[in-house]
């Protein structure tokens, strides 16, 4: 059989055959399809892309029916048992997980690059101290494009590289110095003798202590969560990466605009929706009140459930309740875990959340442990920025060195007034 699809048009009578590439047509080979020479041909209406593939990559795999992630081909569940976020960052940019003599260079690599420009500093202090560390982050990650101008160079490997070590190095530093101002505590230095995510820990909580050491158990915690947000495909962040990227700008003023789409309750945010959500239902006792309100639309949404792409329990979901159990013998439970495993008891069970194929996401369990490490809500969003660096950058350069992509600009159907005059102020009724 053909790998073709016939189209016919009932409009005029005219048939067309279009070739089937991997499950999917060109939206541009419909353009053939006219009803008069002046027509500009057919297109699709696809808001918020629920079924158009804007690229071809090689990076994250996803089957949401059977609950499937795997980064390069490896499964989830198998990096966050075996690696740590460094080596996965590699595996997601280069495409290969790395040898010992490669990972050695790539850990120098990122760690020559955790300090900041004592001007950032400076420009962060004219923060609010009551500023929404996203906020901070998203504005500082813009300010680095004007201390790097030669990130201008996207198409020179070496400075690209160069602004991905910088960018997978920095954040995690300028995040921390966000926290570190919303309690009006001094920054930390990075410690470059400690792990990526031991020296994260340590530029958060460090105090006067001459060495900071993390509980190698909260260490080694973060460091599955931050393996498991590295990367996602085409969600709405990365979308804005590759979008933004498309018109060749310098990659901190599209990972600005990528961790601006991040902040949102819908996407990167809902982590922290969860914890007011869980806090605002305040007791196991009200969950079947409050599971009412949110199926008759009264209510908010279940925050931490549903995916666009998921329908089924998202592996990383599953991950995180592993992880939970362990950050909890070190810190205690977290009280809200009741209303948490209540409410995704109830929600499971329910024809609302069945026949939706509703589960829990990423979002729905992190901030759990993320309070019980001692994090405030507001970092919580910044905590998924950080590892998703790493995805962004990847998905970035891919976009970049694809000969197929262009600036990316969809079109629209106009349903505006057609021609019409203008008319005098003081004609106007
Ligand atoms: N609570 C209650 N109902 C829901 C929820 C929810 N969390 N999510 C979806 N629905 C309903 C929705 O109202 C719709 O019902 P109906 O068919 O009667 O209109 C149906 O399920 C399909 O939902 P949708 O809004 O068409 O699905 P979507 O693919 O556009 O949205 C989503 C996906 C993640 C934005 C949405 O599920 C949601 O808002 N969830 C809560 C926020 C959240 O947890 N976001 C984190 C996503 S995972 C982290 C990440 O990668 O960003």
């Amino acid at each position: 059989m053909a790998d073709t699809l016939t189209i016919t048009d009932n409009r005029t009578g005219k048939q067309y055959e279009v070739p089937v590439t991997e499950g999917t047509i060109r939206a541009t080979d419909l353009r053939q399809i006219k009803t008069a020479p002046e027509d500009p041909g057919l297109a699709t209406y696809d808001p918020a892309f629920m079924n158009t593939s804007a690229c071809r990559s090689r990076i994250t795999y996803i089957d949401g029916d059977k609950g499937i992630l795997e980064y390069r081909g490896y499964p989830i569940e198998q990096l966050a048992e075996h690696s740590n976020y460094l080596e996965t960052a590699y595996l997601i940019l280069f495409g290969e997980l790395p040898t010992d003599a490669q990972l050695k260079t790539w850990i120098t690599d990122i760690t020559l690059h955790t300090m900041v420009h004592e001007n950032i500093k400076k420009l962060m202090e004219g923060f609010q101290y009551d500023a929404h560390p996203m906020g901070v982050l998203i504005s500082t990650i813009a300010a680095f494009s004007t201390f790097y101008p030669d990130a201008k160079a996207i198409f020179d490997e070496q400075s690209r590289k160069k602004q991905i070590h910088r960018l997978i190095a920095k954040v995690p530093s300028i995040a921390a110095y966000a926290y570190r101002h919303s309690i009006g505590r001094p920054y930390v230095y990075p410690d470059n003798d400690l792990s990526f995510t031991g020296n994260f820990l340590n530029m958060l909580f460090k105090m006067t202590e001459l060495k900071y050491k993390a509980n190698p158990v909260l260490e080694r915690a973060l460091d599955v969560l931050f393996i498991l947000h590295a990367d996602h495909e085409q969600n709405c962040s990365t979308s804005a990466m590759r979008g933004i990227g498309s018109s060749h700008v310098d990659p901190y003023s599209a990972m600005a605009g990528a961790a601006a789409a991040l902040y949102g309750p819908l996407h990167g945010g809902a982590n922290e929706a969860v914890l007011r959500m869980l806090n605002e239902i305040g007791s196991v006792s009200k969950v079947p009140d409050f599971i009412k309100k949110v199926k008759s639309g009264e209510g908010s949404k279940l925050m931490g459930f549903g995916h666009r792409v998921y329908k089924s329990y998202d592996p990383r979901a599953k991950v995180i309740k592993k992880i939970a159990d362990l950050v909890f013998a070190v810190t205690g439970k977290n009280p809200l875990l009741e209303i948490a495993l209540e409410l995704e008891r109830i929600a499971l069970q329910d024809d609302y959340f069945v026949t939706r194929k509703l589960y829990p996401n990423v979002d729905f369990y992190s901030g759990l442990i993320y309070q019980a490490m001692g994090f405030p809500v507001e970092m919580f969003p910044v905590l998924f920025a950080i590892p998703r660096t790493a995805g962004w950058v990847a998905q970035w350069e891919e976009m970049l060195l694809d000969t197929e992509q262009k600036i990316a600009r969809p079109r629209q159907i106009y349903t505006g007034p057609v021609h019409r005059d203008y008319v005098p102020r003081d004609k106007r009724s």
